[in-house]
Parts: C-alpha cells; sequence; structure tokens
C-alpha cells in the first residue's frame, strides 16, 4: 500500500480532492465509489470549488456510496442520503439518476443488495473508492470478523461503532444497528482505493491497516491485498507507522509523472 504523509488534514484532503478531478477529467464518465464521515468533509468542499471556479464537470460521472444505516429514511438529517445531499451533491452537477446510494428503507434488503452489486457491474465497476477507517478498522461498515470476500449485504453495528456513531445523533438509542454496506470483496474490485485517516486517534488503526497482518479483525488491512491502494494521512495518524521515514522518502523520490501535486 502507498502511504502519503501530509502535514494536516486539510492538506491531506486537496490531494486527494486532486487525484478525483485529474480522473473526472480524463475520463469524464468515470465511476466514483464515496465515503460519508468526518474525515472527507474538506475533500467535498475542494471538489464543490473546483465545480464552481474551475468548471469541473461531473455530468458524466456516476457514484456509488459504501453504504447506509438501515431503517433511516434518505431525507432523515443522520442519513448517509442526506449527508452526500449536503456536502456534495446538492452543489455539483452528477445526474440524479447516476447517483448510487444504497436504501435503508428497502423492502427485501437482499434483493437489493444483489442489485446493487449488479448495478455496479452495468456501470463499469468503481473506477476509484474513497474511504475512511473506523476505529475498529472497519471500511464503508465492514466490521471486524467481515469476510474479506464479502459482497454488499446487511452488517449489524458492533457497539463499538454504535457507540462511536452516536456523536451524530441525540443518544446512543437512537443509532440503528443495522447497515447495508458494499462489501470487502466490493471495495477490493475496484480500480483504485484511496484511503483517508487523519489525527492522532486514527494513529493505532492506521498502523495496523498498513503494517499489521492482513486479518478480518481489522477489514482495512485487506486492502495491503490491493493492487492500487493509497493511504493519505496526516502526521498524527502516521505517529505509530514503524516505516514512517520510508513512506517519506518513497513519496519525495516519486518520479515526476506519477505526482498529483
Ligand atoms: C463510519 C462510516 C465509515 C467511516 C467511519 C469513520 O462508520 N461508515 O465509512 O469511514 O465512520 O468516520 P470518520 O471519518 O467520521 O472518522
Amino acid at each position: 500500500m502507498e502511504v502519503i504523509i501530509r502535514t494536516d488534514a486539510g492538506s491531506g484532503c486537496m490531494l486527494a480532492a486532486k487525484m478525483i478531478s485529474r480522473l473526472v477529467r480524463t475520463k469524464p464518465g468515470c465511476v466514483l465509489g464515496l465515503a460519508t464521515g468526518n474525515t472527507p468533509r474538506p475533500m467535498y468542499q475542494e471538489l464543490v470549488r473546483m465545480h464552481k471556479e474551475e468548471g469541473l464537470d461531473f455530468s458524466r460521472v456516476s457514484t456509488f456510496n459504501l453504504d447506509e444505516y438501515v431503517s433511516l429514511p434518505p431525507g432523515h438529517p443522520q442519513s448517509y442520503h442526506h449527508f452526500m445531499d449536503i456536502n456534495f451533491f446538492n452543489h455539483v452537477n452528477v445526474p440524479r439518476a447516476k447517483i448510487h446510494i444504497p436504501n435503508g428503507m428497502a423492502a427485501d434488503i437482499p434483493a437489493h443488495c444483489q442489485e446493487y452489486e449488479n448495478q455496479i457491474r452495468s456501470a463499469g465497476g468503481i473506477d476509484l473508492q474513497v474511504l475512511g477507517i473506523g476505529l475498529d478498522g472497519h471500511i464503508g461498515f465492514n466490521e471486524p470478523s467481515s469476510a474479506l470476500s464479502s459482497r454488499t449485504r446487511i452488517k449489524t453495528l458492533t457497539p463499538k461503532t454504535v457507540e462511536e456513531n452516536a456523536r451524530h445523533f441525540k443518544d446512543a438509542a437512537q443509532v440503528p444497528r443495522h447497515v447495508i454496506t458494499m462489501g470487502v470483496g466490493t471495495i477490493q474490485d475496484a480500480r483504485q482505493c484511496l484511503v483517508l485517516a487523519f489525527g492522532e486517534r486514527k494513529s493505532g488503526v492506521v498502523a495496523k491497516m498498513v503494517e499489521g497482518p492482513v486479518t478480518a479483525m481489522i477489514p482495512a488491512s485487506a486492502l495491503q491485498l490491493h493492487r492500487s491502494a493509497i493511504a493519505i494521512i496526516d502526521e498524527e495518524a502516521a505517529r505509530q507507522l514503524t516505516m514512517i521515514d520510508y513512506y517519506r522518502w518513497v513519496y519525495a523520490n516519486k518520479p515526476e509523472w506519477q505526482k498529483c501535486e
């Protein structure tokens, strides 16, 4: 996995936005895999700015979000539909018909999950999947012990994730216990994965993801098997990496054509 260490979250998100904009410019009909959470918010802000000020055109782009809470309607303020609307979709020109987010209100969840997988395939597969990481190593909502070949399906959140995400709700009792999430295998099928993690509190799990053994106990560690996974992290999140100097060396010596500055 390639590790890019930036001074802070802001510059990490700017770099992620640059990578996405480069893809959108070179492949206008690309398929983006998108993530929610606090981490990528500044990345979306920068993409919105690029759209408004630099004419970055999303009119042919398709998007697939990683996950959604079961039982929250799209208009619910804590739903990931709502998050994506207020942080991104309401401000750019991705056509509504090309936006895909799992439907937490689906009557037949297994059929809906299968259909989601089919839609990804019909769109030509995901070109670039943006990911955050949970404190327990989850990507999307693939909690520890998730099958590393899993596909889109219903999952039960761990009590730790319920507690962690309670900050977005009135209290923990309001946090749905179930979610629909792309599987680890679905994520692995993306042509490129871009994981963002910032801040000291993520440093332990970042070290496990990058340098620990590949294990279902840290689903993000499966990205070590991905042919093109990049982790953009800040100095604080990098603290527990043992090969930190090497990652800096690699980036400093990157061929110009590989850089996205
Ligand atoms: C949630 C989401 C993940 C996200 C994680 C971290 O559980 N399902 O996709 O990566 O939280 O969130 P944050 O970026 O707010 O730390």
